[in-house]
């Protein structure tokens, strides 16, 4: 039931400061501002890789999992599509475990790379939306997402909570390793409890982005640019605009720039900036003047920091509140899902049900 929202994916865009909310709960332990004590089917002090495999916005959900769980519990962290996995004869490390990200459970080629770690005797947990999925009988351990049934073929609830968990891992293996210490783990937890509250004010900005999103679905290329978790989130804010608009996109390591898509810059594509105030805002900006100087558009979301020390001009710039670090991802994932849900309502798409595409892809 769609309730008042026109479709299920507004309806699951609004359910995010909830189900992230009840998602991180199941995890830290914000009364004592500590990790939960989960079970889990390896030891993160004794890991020395771990395998993290999945595809579509589960697999960028994964990268940004591979930034925090490197940063905070240096541990290193191998991610691939789950395609490229199953097929690559990649040599297994010792004392390393896998980890699989899948919303429905059931996606063919996550499975097989399940199936692969399992063969060559890995300990394996699996984050997944659906409890009764192949993914998660297979797995030794489950950490559930509790989104609540994900109906839009464009994954957005799902995404959030699956960066919920894997912070809320992040923050596990950090203590486990030793690397993070208990005032650490308290503020980082004490941070994560500011998620939904925070997702909840992105959400007042849906009127200014559904004017944006007027002039942006005039447009036939977009192109995406973010640094570190917010490269990750370029690729994602592409991939759902170039799902349910067919507005073609691609989203850059902004650091990228200039090693190609550079040549592809003129007042025709928009260059949609994701940057928040952080120690490489600098950087990111130094790539808006390079758009800039070859006539590009930028549309930058980013905070009041950044909004004000950014010295370039603008299209638009989506103002987002300061957010701590760890959570970065998890509110800057709001408004790339409603630009590329309001762009795709002005063209008229099937929002819910975008052509030649399946919620669920059971087949290679
Ligand atoms: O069910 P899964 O999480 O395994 O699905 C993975 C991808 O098929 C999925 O995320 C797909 O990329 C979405 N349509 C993206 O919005």
């Amino acid at each position: 039931d769609k309730g008042n929202y026109r479709h299920f994916m507004e309806k699951e865009i609004y359910e995010q400061p909830e189900v992230v909310s009840h998602t991180l709960a199941n995890y830290l332990d914000f009364a004592n501002s500590k990790v939960k004590e989960f079970s889990l089917p390896f030891d993160f002090a004794k890991l020395d890789r771990l395998y993290v495999s999945a595809c579509g916005t589960a697999y960028l959900a994964g990268l940004v999992g591979k930034y925090w769980i490197e940063r905070y519990a240096r541990l290193p962290v191998d991610i691939d599509i789950a395609s490229e996995f199953r097929y690559r004869e990649l040599p297994i490390t010792k004392n390393s475990a896998a980890l699989f990200i899948s919303q429905s459970g059931e996606t063919a080629d996550t499975l097989a790379s399940l199936r692969y770690c399992r063969s060559e005797g890995l300990p394996i947990g699996a984050i997944v939306n659906v409890r009764e999925s192949t993914i998660a009988r297979e797995s030794d351990a489950v950490f559930p997402t509790l989104a609540g049934p994900e109906i839009g073929v464009a994954s957005t609830k799902a995404f959030t909570c699956q960066l919920s968990v894997l912070a809320a891992l992040a923050v596990r293996a950090a203590v486990a390793r030793g690397t993070v210490d208990a005032a650490q783990e308290a503020q980082l937890v004490r941070e994560l409890s500011e998620a939904p509250g925070l997702a909840h004010q992105v959400l007042k900005l849906a009127s200014q982005i559904e004017r944006l999103a007027r002039d942006l679905s005039q447009y036939k290329h977009v192109l995406y640019l973010g640094r570190d978790t917010n490269f990750p989130l370029a690729m994602e804010g592409a991939l759902k605009l170039k799902e349910i608009s067919y507005i073609h996109a691609e989203g850059y390591a902004a650091g990228e720039l200039k090693h190609g898509p550079i040549a592809l810059i003129d007042e025709k594509m928009p260059v949609i900036v994701i940057a928040p105030h952080d120690r490489i805002f600098e950087k990111t900006v130094s790539n808006m003047q390079e758009v800039a100087a070859r006539g590009g558009k930028i549309i930058l979301i980013t905070d009041a920091k950044g909004a004000a020390e950014s010295t370039v001009d603008t299209l638009a710039t989506i103002v987002v509140p300061d957010v701590p670090e760890i959570i970065s991802p998890i509110i800057y994932a709001l408004p790339i899902q409603l630009l590329a849900y309001y762009t795709a309502v002005f063209i008229g798409t099937d929002v819910d049900q975008p052509r030649n595409l399946a919620k669920s892809v059971t087949v290679e």
